[in-house]
């Protein structure tokens, strides 16, 4: 497995690849990789020939009062881990590489970005959306992986390669959790071991929506009010939001029919968190 840092090492490969007749997979990452990240790249070489992971702390998708500077980094041992995956390339770019002087052109997503993790990050996924059509570009996979843990990214990822017409398929990979429930992020180790067993407050809150629905309960507001409710006795716990709306354009959504996405963010302590569950009729 190789590890380069330019965009032309990156495109020399991948030609030499095509060439070939081989299939190419992106697993798009921010490092620091944990089990969620390895059942994405896991995936990718069981569904390509090649398999490009970028590892990239990406600034543009951070606002300025968040963590990009504090955001753990671990090449070594991240290198490490995809090579016993199985990639065959791990791309990891200096910020200049990917944003060289002079850089102004930025993909800006209307409607599924203003809803959710959007209203608090209002910029973070023009950032995203940025990067990863640069990603897309520079590596021209045949399929890219994407974790449901970030749903609305998901979403918003599959709604770009539908509206910018990259020929990409995009691919969907399940929530892996720690054994106590909570889901995987790299995020996770801002916790203190106090913190860390009141973070288990957000998965309980998704298991008590889930059950909720299979009761039969049609009321979004109802479900998300009982959310709340049980994220409200934890008192570590601050509530960004807990919401439902349509998995497919993110506006909120008052019954549970369809595909419905029920997410949320809260704050521990000063680490906010992620977590959801689609429920669909
Ligand atoms: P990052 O947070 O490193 O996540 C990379 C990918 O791993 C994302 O698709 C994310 O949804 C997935 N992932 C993270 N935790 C997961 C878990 N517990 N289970 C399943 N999948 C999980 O998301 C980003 O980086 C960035 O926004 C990026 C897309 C790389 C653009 O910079």
């Amino acid at each position: 497995m190789k590890v380069v840092k330019t965009i032309s090492e990156v495109r020399a490969q991948v030609k030499d690849w095509k060439k070939a007749g081989l299939s190419v997979g992106l697993v798009p990452t921010m490092g620091y990789l944990h089990e969620g990240h390895k059942s994405l790249i896991e995936r990718a070489c069981q569904e390509n020939d090649k398999v490009v992971v970028s590892i990239f702390v990406n600034p543009t998708q951070f606002g300025p009062n968040e963590d990009f500077a504090a955001y753990p980094r671990d090449l070594e041992r991240d290198a490490a881990l995809c090579e016993s995956v199985g990639a065959a390339l791990v791309f990891h770019p200096e910020p200049e590489e990917m944003y060289g002087e002079g850089f102004h052109t930025y993909v800006n997503m209307e409607v599924l970005s203003e809803t959710l993790c959007g209203k608090t990050r209002p910029i973070h996924f023009r950032g995203v959306c940025t990067v990863v059509s640069k990603l897309f570009h520079i590596v021209t996979p045949d399929r890219a992986y994407f974790g449901q843990k970030d749903a609305q990214q998901l979403a918003i990822i599959k709604r770009m390669v539908r509206d910018l017409n990259f020929d990409i398929e995009i691919v969907g990979c399940p929530i892996v959790r720690e054994p106590d429930g909570l889901a995987k992020s790299s995020r996770n180790t801002y916790l203190s071991p106090e913190e860390r067993k009141a973070a288990l407050i957000l998965s309980q809150a998704i298991h008590l929506g889930q059950e909720l629905t299979q009761n039969g309960e049609t009321d979004a507001e109802k479900i998300v009010q009982e959310m709340k409710n049980l994220i409200e006795t934890e008192p570590l716990a601050k509530i960004d939001y807990v919401q439902a709306v349509d998995a497919v354009s993110m506006q909120p959504v008052s019954k549970m029919e369809g595909a419905v996405l029920v997410a949320m963010a809260v704050y521990i302590g000063k680490t906010r968190l992620i977590d959801n569950f689609i429920y669909e009729s």
